[in-house]
């Protein structure tokens, strides 16, 4: 009998520190209107300086851990998506590995951005479909506030950072029924750091350009993802051999709450289907979907037997999307 993959726990962390819109009125020429009613932010949560990225991946992996029932010995593969790492290398992933006592597990970072937990999440189905693990640790975790220009207000008004887990193992019922990955380099401008690489090494001039900062074409984007999260659920749904009407929840990715409208619209959904939490966070990029994921597994919004469509896109540009039928019974956090 083949193997099936599910989510066996979830966790997530968030800065305690919250930036609300008023704080950017002071900095830039914006204010709390315009940001309200062209994004559906209000506030979002920001890592003083000695929090990390690996930092707030621990604290969501612990969390998931525990959901899960799982010792750090028993986790075989540690996969952390991010945009924002400790470092260039070490892995992030490692960092988390030695904090976490995973004696046992192999760990590596992945990088695509906003898509970045969509993908690491397949990577992690085919592990352990393929039976080569048991027990991985999938994170998106980000700390943008310390990549962000913040005297450009078409940037620095969106973005925040936290993080989400999951443990990702074999189920006996559900689980992931199907995942649909893409990318497309032409965009690859639309989003982008541009240096601190081999293109653009850290130089005086790459510091005084603010080429370390995130550069986005925000119309670009937006006309990208309005497109593409319809789309891409579309395409999970009919890998599954579902349609539209079987999605019990939506957990889009954090952007914009338009373009979530947008996507519920296309696929035909009340809003009461799905979940937005960008009021409180902002975009925390990889991290979005795995932090919602969690808050509607803990609120009971997701119960065993219902099927998930999670969906992403980001820089690259990239997309993914996935069918999950929920094999975990909600409110096991006590
Ligand atoms: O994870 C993926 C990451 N990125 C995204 O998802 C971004 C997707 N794009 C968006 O969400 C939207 O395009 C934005 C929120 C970035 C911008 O909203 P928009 O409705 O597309 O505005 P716009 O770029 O067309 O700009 C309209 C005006 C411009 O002024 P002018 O040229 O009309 O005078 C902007 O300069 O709004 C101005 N503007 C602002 N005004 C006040 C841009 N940012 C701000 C701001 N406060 N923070």
């Amino acid at each position: 009998m083949n193997k099936k993959a599910g989510i066996l726990g979830t966790g997530s962390y968030l800065p305690k520190k919250i930036i609300d819109n008023f704080h950017f009125e002071k900095l830039m020429d914006t204010s709390d209107e315009w940001i309200k009613t062209r994004t559906g932010i209000s506030e979002r949560r920001v890592v003083d300086e000695n929090e990390t990225t690996s930092y707030l991946s621990t604290k969501a992996a612990l969390e998931a851990m525990k959901c899960a029932n799982l010792n750090p010995q028993e986790v075989d593969l540690i996969i952390v998506a991010t945009a924002t790492p400790d470092m260039i290398f070490p892995s992030t992933a490692c960092l988390v590995q030695e904090n976490i006592g995973a004696i046992n597990a192999a760990a590596f970072d992945i990088s695509v951005a906003c898509s970045g937990f969509i993908y690491a999440m397949t990577i992690a189905k085919q592990f352990v479909e393929n039976n080569t693990y048991k027990n991985i640790l999938v994170i998106g975790a980000e700390t943008l506030s310390k990549v962000l220009d913040y005297e450009d207000r078409t940037t620095a008004i969106l973005f925040g950072d936290g993080a989400g887990a999951v443990v990702i193992g074999e189920v006996n019922e559900g689980g992931i029924l199907s995942t649909h990955l893409g990318s497309d380099g032409k965009g690859k401008d639309f989003l982008s750091i541009p240096a601190g690489g081999s293109k653009l090494p850290a130089s005086k001039e790459t510091v005084e350009n603010k080429l370390h900062t995130i550069q986005m074409s925000g119309n670009d984007v937006y006309k990208f993802a309005v497109r593409i999260m319809g789309e891409a659920s579309l395409k999970a749904l009919e890998l599954a051999n579902l349609d539209a009407n079987s999605i019990d929840y939506l957990i889009p990715h954090q952007a914009n709450i338009r373009i979530i409208e947008a996507s519920a619209k296309r696929l035909k959904l009340s809003m009461d289907k799905v979940y937005v939490n960008l009021d409180k966070y902002g975009n925390m990029s990889a991290a979005s979907v795995p932090v919602a994921l969690d808050e509607a597994f803990k609120q009971g919004k997701i119960n065993k037997g219902d099927n998930i469509v999670l969906v992403g896109f980001g820089g690259g540009l990239t997309w993914g999307a996935s069918v999950i039928n929920w094999s975990i019974q909600g409110g096991k956090y006590e």
